[in-house]
């Protein structure tokens, strides 16, 4: 995000425009610190030095469910009018997009850019925090299965992505991981632990199985009937499963020794990658020519490396769907075919 932010600073100034840094989101439009230093900066050129190589956001960041509120939309609006902002470019995902398409709706203009390491924009390839994510996750997999493969063990490995599979799958195919979960795709824990035990057999030392945070949302499985007829699984609350618990029932299907880890906010910190960089740069410029040429209520992105501007009623109009092909190469590459 701060990549993002400093094109979007230079490039306003470029453009004879002058910057408003607000802080913790919508949250900052609202005004209420005590100090109202705090809720917003004049941005210069230097105040956005040293920021293109650090992760997470200079200008800090907080959800602000309020904002779903036409009151507080309109309270935004009319400190917006006040300081004299005439337009607002506004970094984030599907809720940031709300609340941009609310101001745009308002008549106060609006561009977003996707900066989420989700990808679950299905208008854009990528969103910005996506490539630095799935590099930090790669990482970590690397580690995992050097102990992994010591220990003759299957690991299964949490990513974030909300209600998306991208992080997973992507670091599947990266890391050589056997097995992968995601939400877009049903799965069972009994074909899970069948490719476990098959994988053994092939004489694999280590499995790698890849478990998208909100893969359970298509699981096909009876847990409770699994949970039941296992000692050990009796306890589990098939309401608030864990991945731990998830990796406890792989390891009772299949017999074989399986360990969770979950990777959480390790994964949305770090310096971007140049991939990111680029992305944040080109975007953040973009969505400022795009006001510039008095051009709003839309969200910008790119398709095969071209830049796009679609409507915020658009955002997820499109194919963004798991990729059968990737989840194809990701059996190929792990010798996972049925063959
Ligand atoms: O949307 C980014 C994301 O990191 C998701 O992958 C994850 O589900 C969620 O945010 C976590 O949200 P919070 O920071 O509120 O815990």
């Amino acid at each position: 995000m701060n990549a993002a932010i400093r094109s979007v600073v230079r490039t306003a100034l470029d453009l004879d425009m002058s910057v408003v840094g607000f802080k913790r989101g919508y949250n900052g439009l609202l005004m209420r610190s005590k100090d109202q230093n705090d809720d917003f900066e004049i941005l210069t050129a230097r105040s956005v030095s040293d920021k293109i190589h650090r992760g997470g956001t200079f200008l800090m960041t907080a959800r602000c469910l309020e904002f779903l509120e036409p009151e507080t939309q309109r309270q935004a609006l009319k400190n917006l009018r006040a300081l004299g902002i005439e337009g607002l470019v506004c970094i984030g995902g599907d809720g940031t997009y709300k609340g941009a398409q609310a101001l745009n709706d308002l008549g106060f203009p609006t561009v977003g850019v996707p900066g989420t390491i989700d990808n679950d924009l299905a208008y854009t390839d990528f969103t910005i925090g996506f490539d630095t994510a799935l590099n930090t996750a790669c990482e970590c997999l690397n580690r995992i299965r050097e102990t992994s493969d010591s220990h003759e063990r299957a690991s299964m490995i949490t990513v974030m992505g909300r209600n998306c599979g991208d992080i997973a799958l992507n670091t599947a195919l990266a890391c050589g991981a056997e097995i992968v979960m995601v939400p877009e795709k049903p799965w069972s824990l009994e074909e899970v632990a069948e490719r476990v035990k098959w994988g053994v057999l092939r004489g694999k030392r280590s499995i790698l199985i890849i478990f998208a945070e909100g893969a359970l949302s298509s699981l096909t499985s009876d847990l409770a009937a699994i949970c039941a007829r296992y000692e050990n699984l009796k306890d589990i609350s098939v309401r608030h499963v864990t991945s731990s618990q998830i990796a406890m029932i792989i390891e009772a299907l299949s017999g074989h020794e399986t360990r969770s880890t979950v990777l959480g906010y390790i994964q949305r910190g770090g310096s971007p990658s140049a991939r990111d960089r680029l992305l944040a740069i080109r975007l953040g410029a973009y969505a400022v020519e795009l006001l510039h040429r008095d051009i709003s209520g839309v969200a910008v992105g790119e398709r095969g490396l071209k830049p796009v501007h679609v409507p915020f009623e658009d955002v997820q109009k499109g194919t963004h769907a798991v990729d059968e092909g990737l989840s194809q190469l990701i059996d190929v590459m792990a010798v996972m075919t049925r063959k």
